[in-house]
């Protein structure tokens, strides 16, 4: 482990010149790139955040205040343990790659840089958060999640520059080019380019969107491609705390719009200042339907050759399949048939974004099940949030063609038009809770539109001085 670098890392950096030259190349347009598209207005004041410093479970991450633009983003891969086998698909049992296959470059090549993309793009989204933060503790933890994302783009820019020559180097110059929702130059992924500029929305993505990102991670934690399953395994290690942030989010807004629902008289949970319940369920119709979109096609011969190549296993592949060929298989697809959901039997290797959607949309479940706990245990009845069905409100995939009810119902367009209001947020929607985002930057203090987190940070209390400003 070396810390003392320009760029902190366990990868030995110091021992290959050619490729820390590059890396130290690369740094200043990255520096760059954080200030200009970075937490806007907060680049100099006392953050205080966990650094990652090694890679050992017990003591990987270190807290103190620090200057974002001084924050020591490294590269840090979890040690191999032993040979690993690639252990899915049509070669297991043969030795994983050091090296990138010839004939899968372009393959992984555009892999690592789908992944790379949204880790800048979700910084460019929330870079004006912090001038509506509700408390000081979520305040700091924008910007925990927003400097690891900066690390998860070192992460990949590492791989492409060791791995991939002169492209790689390419590659990683313009993904500090792209600008979420730029229109010449936007962001790969379309929720990427999805405005984040209200902090219900933002606990929305780090719930939705992230978790995504957890479920791709975890799929290339099982690749073929040794360096890009360790560099995935410590990813997660960070992402963890980004899920968090938003199932919690999502949870103390619940929790204060149900105690504001009962406080007022007409169960007005607005006239409170908080935000009430059907809007909380129109943002989760909105975000999660979005979020969905990103595991691809229902039925995908890409996703068939990602596993028989072994580039992109399941969630948990040895964990919890016994078998891992994906062979003789098959998969019970909801499609549509002359006008109605039918199930259809498809070759399991086709289905596999269908499966790692699947134990994406359990996790939302799990994550729901407990906000509706928070509702029962605040004293009110007669409310539940539900996760849409994954049907519902797509734009893309063989559903798109379709418009189905958050119960995953077909129903006419015309329904669905009819609808909408009150499935998705409307502009009044967005206003008033545009309305209710005003800052509270006393430590300890909330906005009133979310209750207190249950405890501080790595054992500090609520109203500690997360933030200490400069100006
Ligand atoms: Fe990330
Ligand atoms: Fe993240």
């Amino acid at each position: 482990m070396s810390l003392t670098d320009s760029i902190p890392n366990n990868v030995d950096l110091g021992s290959d010149r050619k490729l820390l030259r590059a890396l130290e190349k690369w740094q200043p347009n990255f520096l760059d790139w954080w200030r200009d598209m970075g937490p806007e207005g907060f680049q100099e004041d006392d953050i205080w955040l966990r650094t990652a410093i090694s890679v050992d479970a017990g003591g990987w991450a270190h807290y103190d205040y620090v200057r974002m633009p001084d924050y020591r983003w490294g590269i840090f891969l979890t040690p191999r343990e032993g040979e690993r086998t690639i252990g899915f698909g049509d070669n297991p049992n043969q030795k994983v790659w050091d090296e990138v296959p010839g004939e899968f470059r372009g393959l992984l090549r555009r892999i690592i840089v789908t992944q790379a993309d949204t880790e800048p793009a979700s910084v460019e989204q929330q870079r004006l958060l912090g001038k509506t933060a509700p408390s000081l503790y979520d305040l700091r933890n924008l910007f925990q999640v927003n400097v690891e994302e900066g690390r998860h783009l070192w992460a990949m820019v590492h791989l492409l520059h060791q791995y991939f020559g002169r492209d790689g180097r390419e590659e990683a110059e313009a993904l500090l080019q792209r600008r979420s929702g730029d229109v010449d130059r936007p962001r790969i992924l379309n929720t990427f380019n999805e405005r984040t500029d209200e902090w219900l929305s933002f606990f929305m993505f780090a719930m939705f969107t992230d978790r995504d990102g957890k479920y791709q991670l975890s799929a290339l934690s099982e690749s073929g491609f040794d360096p890009l399953a360790r560099a995935t395994q410590f990813m997660l290690t960070e992402e963890a705390f980004h899920l968090f942030v938003g199932e919690t989010g999502v949870n103390r807004i619940v929790q204060r719009a149900a105690e504001a629902t009962l406080a007022d008289p007409n169960n007005d949970a607005r006239a409170q200042g908080a935000i009430d319940l059907p809007t909380i369920q129109k943002w989760i119709n909105f975000w999660f339907s979005s979020a969905v979109e990103l595991f691809g096609g229902e039925i995908s011969s890409n996703a068939a050759d990602y596993f028989a190549i072994g580039l992109k296993g399941r969630h948990h592949e040895h964990k919890k399949y016994e078998r891992h060929d994906g062979l003789n298989e098959v998969y019970a697809m909801p499609t549509i048939e002359q006008g109605a959901v039918r199930s259809t039997e498809i070759p399991l290797r086709n289905a596999m974004n269908e499966v790692l959607r699947d134990d994406y949309v359990t996790d939302c479940e799990r994550a729901c099940a407990r906000w509706n706990k928070t509702i029962a245990k605040a004293g009110l009845t007669g409310f539940e949030l539900k996760i849409p069905s994954r049907r519902f409100n797509r734009a893309m995939g063989m559903y798109a063609d379709f418009c189905f009810s958050p119960e995953g119902e077909l129903i006419s367009d015309s329904e669905f038009e009819k609808n909408r209001a009150v499935w998705l947020p409307t502009q009044e929607d967005r206003d008033y809770v545009r309305s209710v985002m005003q800052p509270v930057y006393e430590p300890g203090k909330m906005a009133p539109w979310i209750a207190p987190p249950a405890k501080g940070v790595k054992g500090t209390p609520v109203d500690y001085e997360y933030v200490k400003f400069k100006g």
